[in-house]
């Protein structure tokens, strides 16, 4: 890693204190949990798994760590849709709001936790009468309505495994994944709502069965658009049919601590997917503690919303199963942030539209936590703050960020502008293989510094390594987590030697996170991104994350992505695609103007090669920059598969762009 960078941060950044006061923060100043978990690691996550969560039968063993292979509360049996609906309806809360749900047109649906429990209930029955059971996998690919969360839930309650596919993937995607699970069965939409339109989900999964997926026997479709679909007869089945007739009773089944909970399929380095598998207990205690603490959750009053997809592990760990077992009430919205609702808009010129539509929700629901993705915030700066206008925010409380590093400016634009300067602002630093947060701030605790996801929760230790697995007490290093946690990956579905591998063979005895990371003085973490993102320039390591960071120092970037092109001379140079901010003109000055800042913010190291200014970037659906295909720009390069990106055009402009500028 390269020294220079974070210093610049730290000594220009100022050190936020926790906000105690702002947040009413129930940990204010308070390290207790810190000291706790230090003292015992165990006992302090066997007291979190039985206050936050209700048992069938108490577990009689913490931990069984036969590295890299965890168990978590071995002989405790649980359920989790009765932990995250039953009881609190026991409670006497069957009328509290679970979802506030909003589709992308504006229609709306508030669901209590009594009648989310009926509608579960009825879709367990359901599953059951198409004969699953527990053990068996089933697939699912919806848009974002409640029906997604409903059958993910149902799933839990009988003890089927759910794997999620987002609904912007393609029909190989949905094959390659249901073959590997052996999925009996497909949960989808005639279609979902996304900028405006109905983007189509059934005729991909007709495209899929058609061509493989062979162990799918039946397909469940929710007609939530009212499109045209093909249904195959016998195969095909209408939501609203099968549950037309459903009991709403269906007891829960207490299930094993270590009972398949889902697959999550996460890309690695090779093409194949790898299915992430997350069990049922010690999943649902570290997603409970983290979701109540690190918002600092107070769940009678709060209305907490995580702006991620359901098809990502951020929506099923703060969307589904955090939220839900620690009984709030959440916004769960279909579409994207700047689609207004069909009553707002003007005409049909998507131009003319407002871009509000993110701040509008907080508004009228009163959101008092806010859990979106450092690339959305990038993206409302680039937007202005005239989108701001008129809205009341004041509601907020604190305000989270997770999925990539976030720049200090994003940071300071986040605190500053949604936060009012004063709230919380939670960097949370985790992965799909993690289940739930690993590094963050704690609001009340700990003092924040802009773009530092500062340290790890309690009850997780993290630890930096350098190239010989040596121990790294400051400074940058290979981000090793090295004790087990209890949401931790329990493996690769099917693929034992590929989990040895991938996570545990890098560094011995210990987790490998695929990220490097930077400690401070003060024993600060600073994520720079994977490591496979590191470029190597004249025999330096530089991070594309601390060139981005950089690049969008500048006062006219809006937005940046970095990648290491193969070069004869230095082996690879930088080059830097950058998007400005409205009002700024692109020119060949300004580009150079761009570079020559980066040199002076970071060393000359680490100006860049090239920078081209480019009207937008190649994003996949879930807003991750395809770095691969600006790396095939930079050097001259065919394009490979470009389906997943959200907007394909955006890679020949940049190519226009970047011949031009040759
Ligand atoms: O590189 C890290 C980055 O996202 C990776 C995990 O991606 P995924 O499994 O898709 O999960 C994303 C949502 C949890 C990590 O290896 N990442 C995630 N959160 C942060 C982050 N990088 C820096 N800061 C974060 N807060």
């Amino acid at each position: 890693m390269s020294d220079a960078t974070i210093e610049v941060y730290e000594t220009e950044a100022r050190q936020f204190p926790p906000s105690a006061e702002f947040a009413g923060a129930a940990l204010a100043n308070d390290r207790s949990l810190y000291d706790e978990a230090e003292a015992d690691l165990e006992g302090f996550w066997a007291r979190q798994a039985r206050e936050l969560i209700s048992w069938d039968q108490d577990f009689d063993q913490v931990l069984d760590w036969q590295l890299p292979y965890a168990k978590w509360f071995l002989g405790g049996k649980l359920n989790i849709s009765y932990n995250c609906l039953d009881r609190h309806v026991e409670a006497g809360k069957g009328d509290k709001v679970a979802y506030h749900w909003e589709g992308e047109p504006g229609d709306t649906r508030t669901i209590t936790y009594s009648e989310l429990l009926d509608e579960v209930s009825k879709f367990a029955n359901v599953l059951k009468g198409l004969g699953l059971q527990s053990g068996d996998r089933i697939a699912i690919y919806m848009p974002m309505i409640p029906e997604l969360a409903i059958a993910m839930l149902a799933c839990t309650r009988i003890g089927v495994a759910h794997s999620v596919i987002f609904g912007g993937f393609s029909p190989d995607a949905i094959i390659d994944r249901c073959d590997d699970a052996q999925a009996r069965l497909i949960i989808t939409a005639d279609a979902g709502y996304r900028r405006g339109e109905a983007s189509a989900l059934k005729v991909n999964v007709d495209a899929a069965l058609a061509a493989g997926a062979s162990t799918v026997e039946n397909v469940v479709v929710v007609n939530r658009c009212d499109t045209d679909v093909t249904m195959a007869k016998g195969r095909d089945h209408w939501w609203h049919d099968l549950m037309a007739d459903a009991s709403t009773d269906c007891p829960p089944v207490s299930l094993d601590s270590e009972h398949l909970m889902y697959l999550l399929y996460t890309s690695g380095t090779t093409a194949k997917p790898k299915g992430i598998m997350h069990t049922t207990g010690g999943y649902l205690t570290q997603v409970a503690f983290t979701h109540k603490y690190v918002f600092d959750l107070k769940p009678d009053t709060d209305v907490y919303w995580c702006a991620a997809d359901i098809g990502w592990v951020t929506g099923h760990s703060y969307i589904v199963y955090g939220p839900l077992a620690n009984g709030c009430t959440s916004v769960f919205y279909e579409g994207t942030p700047d689609t207004p609702r069909e009553q707002d808009r003007e005409s049909d010129d998507r131009a003319s539209w407002s871009k509000d539509r993110l701040w509008d929700i907080i508004e009228r629901y009163g959101v008092t936590q806010l859990y979106t993705a450092p690339t959305a915030i990038r993206t409302f700066m680039k937007w202005g703050t005239s989108e701001l206008e008129g809205h009341d925010l004041s509601s907020l409380r604190v305000l989270g960020t997770v999925g990539e590093p976030i720049n200090p400016e994003a940071w300071m634009w986040y605190h500053e502008h949604i936060g009012g300067s004063s709230r919380p602002i939670v960097d949370t630093w985790w992965q799909t293989e993690t289940g739930g947060h690993m590094i963050t701030p704690m609001p009340g605790v700990t003092a924040t510094k802009p773009g530092s996801a500062c340290s790890t929760i309690p009850g997780v230790t993290a630890e930096l390594v350098d190239d010989a697995g040596n121990v790294v007490p400051e400074g940058g290093g290979y981000l090793t987590i090295s004790k087990p946690w209890p949401s931790m990956l329990r493996g690769i579905w099917g693929d034992p030697e590929r989990y040895q591998e991938t996570y545990w063979s890098r560094f011995p005895g210990r987790y490998f996170a695929g990220d490097g990371a930077r400690l401070d003085a003060d024993g600060y973490l600073w994520l720079l991104g994977r490591v496979d993102d590191v470029m190597n320039v004249s025999g330096h390591r530089i991070s594309t994350s601390e060139i981005e960071s950089g690049l969008v120092d500048h006062p006219s970037v809006a937005e940046a992505a970095v990648v290491g092109a193969t070069d004869d001379t230095t082996g690879q140079a930088i080059v830097g695609y950058v998007i400005l901010r409205g009002g700024n003109e692109a020119s060949l000055e300004l580009a150079e103007e761009i570079r020559q800042h980066v040199a002076n913010k970071l060393g000359a190291i680490a100006r860049p090669k090239a920078v081209f200014i480019v009207p937008d970037l190649p994003k996949t659906r879930s807003g991750k920059i395809m770095r691969r295909l600006l790396r095939d720009v930079a050097e001259g390069r065919d394009l490979g598969d470009t389906t997943t990106l959200a907007d394909a055009s955006v890679v020949d402009d940049i190519r226009a762009g970047a011949a031009e500028g040759e």
